[in-house]
């Protein structure tokens, strides 16, 4: 593959498509281009990567620390890679990531960055959305912003959405979740608007699966607000999709964006190969 970078904005606030460079071996002026690129941009599409599992640890190195994703079980020859499968005979069920979330935020230190390699896919549907929570952040009146501004709220491992093994939830067997654990339960505050470290823009940090409550507030007290945040969050001009093709590699931010994986593919296989680069501490205003 050639080294001939060229990035390619989605939309204009969220997602770039970034082509002519060869992950492996990109030299790191190349790379410090594309750091800058997802600075800018939140999510990167990489065409045409078809990377072995050890090749994607590698890339995924490059822009930071590989994170061991707890509560999930890894590939048995690579732990740090989860593979993200979905079986053909695996029908009306919940999927890995089939409600809107930001990754693992009830963890202490959240994880940065996402990776996900295409293995297989379906001939159609399996799409992934993401939605910018800057915009999200910047499009509340000021007042809102204000009252949010100084905020924390509880997140939690177990799940009210589909991630995993809750209440009412018949999960992809295929994922093994290892949330037995009763760590994953323990109550983790992050502020409500978070800081970006690199850009420094201001985020909003709350998602239906893990967040449960505001701080010093009750789960009813807080769900009128949360309710209209998870509304807000989401809405269609802060959005860039995915449909993944044959090889596309895609990185996405943390910090600054909440995903969704489309569950329409029943009867379909689907397969990717997930890594994450490790987090810190989420700051507040
Ligand atoms: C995830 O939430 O990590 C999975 C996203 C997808 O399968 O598209």
């Amino acid at each position: 593959m050639r080294n001939d970078l060229h990035i390619r904005p989605i939309t204009p606030h969220l997602g770039a498509e970034v082509t002519g460079i060869d992950l492996r071996a990109a030299p790191e002026a190349m790379m410090d281009t594309v750091r800058t690129a997802f600075a800018d941009h939140s999510v990167l599409f990489f065409p045409g990567q078809k990377l072995s599992p050890d090749e994607l640890l590698h890339v995924t190195g490059r822009f930071g620390e590989v994170l061991l994703v707890p509560y999930v079980k890894g590939m048995d020859s690579h732990p740090d890679i989860i593979a993200v499968l979905k079986e053909a005979d695996e029908k009306r069920i919940s999927t890995f990531g089939g409600t809107w979330h930001t990754d693992f935020s009830f963890l202490p230190e959240p994880p940065d960055a996402t990776l996900l390699q295409a293995v297989e896919l379906p001939p159609v549907g399996g799409d992934t959305i993401w939605a910018n929570q800057y915009l999200a952040y910047d499009s509340l009146s000021a007042g809102m912003q204000k009252l949010l501004d100084p905020l924390h709220a509880v997140h939690t491992g177990w799940p009210h959405g589909t991630m995993g093994p809750g209440p009412d939830a018949a999960v992809s067997k295929s994922i093994k979740m290892t949330r037995n654990d009763p760590s994953a339960d323990r109550e983790v505050l992050h502020p409500v608007v978070r800081i970006h470290p690199v850009t420094g823009r201001k985020a909003l940090f709350v998602n239906p699966v893990y967040t449960q409550r505001f701080a010093e507030m009750s789960a009813a007290e807080s769900k009128p607000l949360l309710d209209f945040l998870h509304m807000h969050c989401t809405r269609p001009e802060f959005q860039c999709r995915l449909t993944w093709r044959d090889g596309m590699l895609v990185m996405w931010d943390n910090r600054s964006t909440m995903h969704l994986a489309i569950n329409d593919y029943d009867g379909h296989r689907r397969l990717l190969h997930r890594t994450t680069v490790k987090g810190a501490v989420p700051v507040g205003v």
